[in-house]
Formats: structure tokens, sequence, C-alpha cells
């Protein structure tokens, strides 16, 4: 099996689905450029049918990326696929993503359906999504909570009718990474002709676990995953892609090869938080504010001595500049010294320990201590050399 996982950005559709952060066709073309120069396989570019302005952007989009496949959502509805399909009219590579529920609760509360019309619908919905192009992506919609044996049988139908890769949403977040991962590994031994597609991952992070069942995904034979910046998606979020492809390329022991450029990340993260106006988290995994920072006495004497002793990725690997270590009242002798040399002060012996001890008041008052601060308090003291 090929170590090759694709990256499948849904920020554009299932990111773009939260309150408050839409995007106008020029934004949306603004952050697709920049998914092609941090280099996604795929972009999905929106719901077509869902209004005209979405149907707008797929074929903004689709004229304004070169390399990426473009994707464009359906339901498994005749009208949805047609729509779909001319949205997609510009794309190099267009591929129709559609679907129907597999969970019990899918089947009977919300389809009002039984487990073999779902399958009809199914292969009736790829099989017209076919006519208009080669790619055909479906989608299992709850297939976290959707009985295994019956899944399997759906996957082997949908594989037949011409699907091209099969999505496995974890659409409630519901899943345990081992249950996520067992769930792969029983469609990759028990469907015959799953050799024929790629297994997907779509995660939501309900339970804060979307990362870690994408991972168990991957381990278990998926080879594309499906995420967003910075994690946004409905409710808490889809799995994000740069923690997924962080974790992949830190542990090179797994093997996986991916087509990102890491050094790309942050400046991807920044410009989808600016765009849809949503800040980051300060502690979120790579792209926080934190993420970098060191800000505890032990921590930043051991990063002082040797970086890899707190850090296990290079900042400069997701495009940070350099890592940070945050002056508190937490912070130690060595922090300081390191901090004032950088500032051209050189403190040693009985003058560090005088100008510490006038650091910690000042510290115990204000919650971060500035370099102005610092140049303030070693200005009184001595003379910069
Ligand atoms: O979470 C989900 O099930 C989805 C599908 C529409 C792919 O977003
Ligand atoms: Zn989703």
């Amino acid at each position: 099996m090929s170590n090759k996982v694709h990256i499948f950005d849904t920020t554009l559709r299932d990111g773009e689905q939260v309150p408050g952060c839409q995007l106008n066709t020029i934004e949306k073309i603004e952050v697709a450029r920049q998914l092609e120069k941090l280099g996604v396989d795929v972009i999905e570019a929106g719901f077509p049918v869902s209004s005209p302005g979405d149907f707008n952007s797929v074929v903004e989009i689709s004229k304004a990326v070169e390399n990426p496949t473009i994707c464009a959502l359906t339901r498994a509805v005749k009208n949805d696929i047609e729509v779909a399909a001319d949205a997609l009219k510009y794309a190099k590579k267009g591929r129709i993503h559609t679907g129907i529920g597999t969970s019990p609760y899918h089947i009977k509360y919300k389809l009002n359906s039984n487990e073999d019309e779902i399958i009809e619908r199914a292969i009736d919905a790829v099989k017209y999504a076919r006519r208009f192009v080669e790619d055909v992506e479906f989608y299992a919609e709850d297939a976290g909570r959707s009985d295994n044996e019956y899944l399997a049988r759906v996957v082997e139908a949908v594989i037949k009718a011409g699907a091209t890769v099969i999505n496995i949403p974890d659409t409630t977040g519901y899943c345990l990474p081992s249950e996520y991962g067992a769930k792969i590994a029983y469609l990759m031994n028990n469907v015959p002709n799953v050799d024929k597609a790629i297994l997907s991952t779509h995660c939501h992070n309900d339970l804060g676990m979307a990362t870690a069942n994408t991972l168990s995904g991957v381990i278990n034979g998926a080879r594309q995953v499906e995420v967003t910046i910075n994690g946004l998606g409905e409710r808490a979020g889809n799995t994000s892609l740069e923690e997924v492809v962080m974790a992949m390329k830190s542990h090179h022991d797994l093997n996986y090869e991916t087509g990102i450029d890491s050094k790309q990340i942050m400046k991807t993260s920044k410009l989808v938080s600016t765009l849809m106006r949503m800040p980051v988290q300060a502690n979120k995994a790579i792209v926080g504010r934190n993420a970098f920072a060191h800000s505890s006495g032990i921590h930043q004497d051991g990063v002082l001595k040797n970086r890899e002793n707190y850090e296990i990725i290079d900042p400069a690997e997701v495009g940070v500049k350099e890592s940070s270590i945050v002056l508190t009242a937490r912070s130690g002798r060595a922090a300081l010294k390191h901090r004032l040399s950088v500032l051209g002060y050189n403190f040693d012996g009985e003058d560090l320990n005088d100008i510490y001890q006038r650091f910690l008041d000042l510290a115990d008052r204000k919650k971060d201590v500035a370099d102005e601060d610092l140049e303030a308090l070693a200005g009184t003291e001595r003379v910069k050399e």
C-alpha cells in the first residue's frame, strides 16, 4: 500500500458553514490560492446547490486554481449533482462528492427509509455523478455510528457503481480512536473491492478526538484525510490540517508522505483566521500564539541549553521565525540573563541576583514583562555594553 496520504481541505465547505465565518467569492479565491501554495491535493470549494453565491464560488475557484482537484458537495439528489457538475465545468480536475446517511438514526429519523433503499439511492447517485465526472467521492454520513457490516455493504456497492474515494465521516465526533481505527480496518478487510478506491477520514471534534481519530484511520489504511485550517467546522470543528500533517511529519517512523509545504502553515492559518474573523485559541497545537512560547523557568532553562529538551517541532518548519521565551513571575535567572543579553546587557553573579529580585517584583505586578521594562530595569543598574 502506498504511503502517500492525500490532503483534502474542506475549510471552504465544512469550515465555512460555521456561523459568522462566511466568505465572499473574492475571499474564497484568496484562501484557495493559499491552499494551493500549501500543497493540498483536494479543495472542497462548496455545496453549489445551496446558494447562488456558493455556486459562483465553485466556478471561480475552479478557474483560479491549477493543481488541486476541485470538489463540490451534493446530497444523493439528481438536481444537486447536475448543479455541482455545472459549477465544476472550469475545473482542470473536478470531483463530485455525493452521499447519504447510513446510521440507524439517519436512515430512520432523517430519511424515513430502510437499509436496502439507502443502498439503492447511494448507487443511483454515484452512477449519475459518474455521467459528469470520472472522479466521484461517496460519503456515508454518520458512518461513525453506522453498523460496520451494513457500512461494508454500502461501500462495496458504491465502489461497484464507480466511486473512486469513499468517505467514512464521524459526523457527530462520537468515535474513540480505537473504534474509528477498527471501523477503517473492518472495511479494509471485509470489502472485497476496497483496493479499487481510496478510503477517506472525515472526523468532527465534538469529544476533542478528531486528530486522534484521523490518525487512527490512516494507521488502519485510509489514504485521504479531510481536514480544515485551524480545525474550523460545525460545532466543535473538524480535524485540523496542521495537527495531522505535523503529527505525521514528526513521527518519521510512520513513514507517511503528504504534498504539504509545512512552511506555509502559519501563513495559511493567519489568513483563514483573519478572513473568517475567527481568532485562533492561544494554546492551539501548532498555530496558537503559545504553541512555541516557553514561560516556566524550568522549561526556559532547558530550551536555552538545547531547544529539543522541550520542542518536538522546529518552529521554522511551520513558518514561525523562532520560539519565544515569555518572561513572567515563573521565569528563572537563565531566561532573564538570556533576554538581557539579547538586549545588549550582561549580568552575572550578584548583579544578576539583584536585577532578578527587582524583575520578580515587577513580574508579580504585571503579567508579562516586556523588553521596554527590562531596558528600564537594566538601565538604572548598568551602562549598556
Ligand atoms: O460530517 C459530515 O458527515 C459531512 C459530510 C457531508 C461529508 O460533512
Ligand atoms: Zn463534516
